[in-house]
Order: structure tokens, then C-alpha cells, then sequence
């Protein structure tokens, strides 16, 4: 679907690339704009009053709207730019649940969670006295209402949950449990980097209360993401950083005033070409419909489960999940030796524990090979990887 978009392909004839779940390719529309942004338009964001920074402020600001209408959000003020989804948790965590929450309140996560979803709750335990808890997981190392409902107490304060986790690759029934949650006064974190690149994410129709996600995962830029809070919790963040941009006034005195939001959680310059290429980005995804690109991922997940099938000495983990994200090892074979065997071949996959260190106590084994598909990827890319693993027999020939 639509490669000719992209300079990668143009660039690396023969290149499988399989590790989308780590980061996409940049259609030429994005890297584009970066361009033209350092081209023909430098200038800082919401500072200058001469015509190519009212140009970049106004770009800037386009981008937010951009974005609030992508994930429907009620409000552009409700879209703060961050560096990524990782930054994204971290202001959740710090600038809003250390002065939300209190000691003894406790959150839901699951051992399928991604890092950045994990390590700042449990630096929260050790800050607050809070209590992280996990949602136990069903068979397929999926969430059900009904086992988050059996680990649910009076002290529940939040559930925070990737949508889409980055190893198993289960679509969570994000909507199910906000209902559910919102009954019971428990607030909902969802960590959309593996979700909002590939399925439509509607923060009102799910009625989620915080969302984080990345630019670089979605064919934008590296080092841009987004945060998006309701407004209501957003007004509370503290600012997790201070500095210019953010304030209207202070005084010799220590009299301060910040601005209203958004500007008030984005001090000091952003990543302005980041931002601009974000825009690029989502318009060109909406352009080709995220519920088409979602639904070629569908169709190529299970081609490719199929055809795993006929790897006679394969174990694949997750092959009733929904997502484009399949992990497998091969028998015998450590998963970064297979990957450096289909490296060999110009395949890119991803070995290793993927971020999600905690996964092992739910499938039983440490590294696994992961494919993740984007809207990019065909059934030939598939065939020339069965082809390939089919030969794994001779895998320490290729790679010693
Ligand atoms: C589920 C999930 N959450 C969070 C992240 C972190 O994203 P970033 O590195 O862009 O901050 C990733 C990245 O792989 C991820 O897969």
C-alpha cells in the first residue's frame, strides 16, 4: 500500500522492514515539511511578530487542531506536545497522579505493559506509598472486564492500560473498561503508542481520561507526541517543566503567572519541525484512512499466521491477538540469532524483550522474534520471510 510514498523503499531496494512497532518509515510529505520548516521558514513558535514566525506559529498551532481533531478530542488545549509517549507517562505520572493520588490508593497495570507504563507508577510506589497492582490475563495474555473486575477494590484509583501492547499485540476493550471505571471514580491512563498509528482512537466515544502517544510510530518525525488529558484533569497538571513560553509575567518580587493551557505545560522551544511533521503526518494517514490501514494489517496478520504455520520448528505466541504485531521463536534458537539470520537476508525484525521485561512471567520466555506491520508492508515481504525462516536449519552457518 502506497510505497511509492516512500523514500526508504526508493532507497533500500530489497529492505523488509517488519520492526514498525519500534518505529515507521517518514512518507516524503513528512521529511518534506521538516525541510521546508529548516528551509525556507526557520523561525521560533509563539515568540516572533515578524511574517515567518506568525508562519510557524500559525503551523504550530494548525498542527494541535490537527491533532485534536484526529483523536477527537473536545478542545485543542487539550493537546500538549511532548517528546513521545514516554515523556507523555512520565507527565501523567509526575505532574498530575503525585498530587491526585495519596498512600495506600492503588493502580492497575499488567505485566504486558511497556516500560514506560510500568517504571514511573512503580517510582510513584516508592515516592507516595501507592500500591501497583496487576490485572491477571487470560490464557492469550489478554485483559477481560471480568479479571480486572476480580482485582478492582474500594482503593482503586487508576487503571492505566496500553491499548495495544507492543509484544502480545491484543486490542484491549478500552471502552468496556472506561465504562466500568468511571463508575467506580477510577480514573483510565491509556498508553496509545501501539494503538493510535493503527486504529481509530476516539478519546470521546471511548471516554478516555488520559492518552499517550508517539509522532515516530505513526510515519512523523522522532522526538514528538503527544499528551491528551480532558481538560479538567489537564488544568490541574503541574508543569513538569518551567521556562520560557510558558509564563505571562514574573516579577523581581517572585509574583508568577503562567498562561492558560496549553502553552503552560510546553516551556522552552519544542520540537517545532517535530510538530510540523506530526501534522504531515496524520493528515497524509487520514488520507489514506486509518480503518483501510488497520484493516490491511488484519488481512496480512493472518496471512502471515498461516504461513508461520509452515515453519515446522516454530512456537508463535500470541496467534489469537489482533493487532499487525506477531511474536514467535524459533526452537532451539536464541531470537537475536534469528534476527541477525533474516538481517543476513535484508529481513528487519525485532528481537529481545521489546521494553516489556515483565511479559516473561505470563508466556514463560524471555526474547521472543516480534514482526510489526504497517500499512507499507505486502504478502510478497511475508513470502520471502517464510521462505527464509523455512531455512533456519542453517541459520549458525549464515551467522558464525
Ligand atoms: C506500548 C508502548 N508504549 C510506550 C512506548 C514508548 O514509546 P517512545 O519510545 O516513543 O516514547 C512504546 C515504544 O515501543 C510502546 O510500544
Amino acid at each position: 500500500m502506497h510505497r511509492e510514498d516512500f523514500l526508504m523503499f526508493e532507497n533500500n531496494q530489497n529492505l523488509i522492514y517488519f520492526d514498525n512497532g519500534a518505529t515507521t518509515f517518514k512518507p516524503k510529505r513528512v521529511v518534506d515539511k521538516v525541510v521546508d520548516y529548516y528551509t525556507k521558514y526557520t523561525a521560533n513558535a509563539h515568540r516572533g511578530d515578524y511574517d515567518i514566525s506568525l508562519k510557524v506559529d500559525n503551523e504550530y498551532e494548525e498542527a494541535r487542531e490537527v491533532v485534536r481533531h484526529f483523536i477527537n478530542a473536545k478542545s485543542s488545549k487539550e493537546i500538549i506536545f511532548t517528546k513521545g509517549t514516554t515523556e507523555s507517562m512520565n507527565m501523567i505520572v509526575f505532574s498530575f497522579m503525585k498530587y491526585y493520588l495519596h498512600k495506600g490508593d492503588e493502580i492497575l497495570i499488567t505485566k504486558a505493559e511497556h516500560a514506560s507504563n510500568v517504571l514511573p507508577w512503580f517510582e510513584l510506589e516508592k515516592e507516595l506509598g501507592v500500591s501497583v497492582k496487576y490485572i491477571p490475563l487470560t490464557s492469550e495474555y489478554k485483559v477481560t472486564l471480568d479479571n480486572l473486575k476480580n482485582v478492582v477494590t474500594e482503593k482503586t484509583k487508576v487503571i492505566s492500560l496500553a491499548h495495544v501492547t507492543n509484544v502480545i499485540g491484543d486490542i484491549r476493550p478500552i471502552k468496556e473498561i472506561t465504562e466500568f471505571a468511571h463508575d467506580n471514580n477510577i480514573l483510565v491512563v491509556i498508553d496509545g503508542a501501539q494503538s493510535v498509528p493503527h486504529l481509530k482512537t476516539d478519546v470521546e466515544d471511548l471516554d478516555i481520561d488520559f492518552l499517550a502517544f508517539s509522532g515516530h510510530k505513526m510515519l512523523g518525525p522522532t522526538g514528538v507526541g503527544v499528551l491528551y488529558a480532558k481538560e479538567k484533569y489537564l488544568e490541574k497538571f503541574r508543569p513538569f517543566n518551567y521556562g520560557g513560553g510558558m509564563n505571562s509575567r514574573f516579577e523581581s518580587t517572585k509574583e508568577i503567572e503562567y498562561k492558560e493551557l496549553p502553552l503552560r505545560l510546553e516551556a522552552g522551544t519544542e520540537n517545532i519541525a517535530g510538530v510540523l511533521g506530526l501534522k504531515e503526518a496524520i493528515l497524509y494517514l487520514e488520507s489514506i484512512g486509518i480503518e483501510n490501514i488497520h484493516k490491511h494489517e488484519q488481512e496480512l496478520r493472518e496471512y502471515l499466521i498461516k504461513r508461520l504455520k509452515e515453519v515446522s520448528n516454530i512456537t508463535v505466541y500470541n496467534e489469537n491477538s489482533e493487532a499487525g504485531i506477531v511474536v514467535f521463536n524459533i526452537e532451539n534458537i536464541f531470537a537475536e540469532d534469528t534476527s541477525r539470520f533474516l538481517n543476513h537476508y535484508g529481513i528487519c525484525i525485532r528481537a529481545g524483550n521489546h521494553c516489556t521485561k515483565m511479559v516473561k512471567d505470563e508466556i514463560k520466555v524471555k526474547n521472543t522474534c516480534r514482526i510489526s506491520l504497517y500499512l507499507y508492508n505486502t504478502k510478497e515481504e511475508i513470502d520471502k520471510l517464510i521462505e527464509v525462516l523455512k531455512e533456519n536449519n542453517k541459520i549458525y552457518d549464515i551467522i558464525l
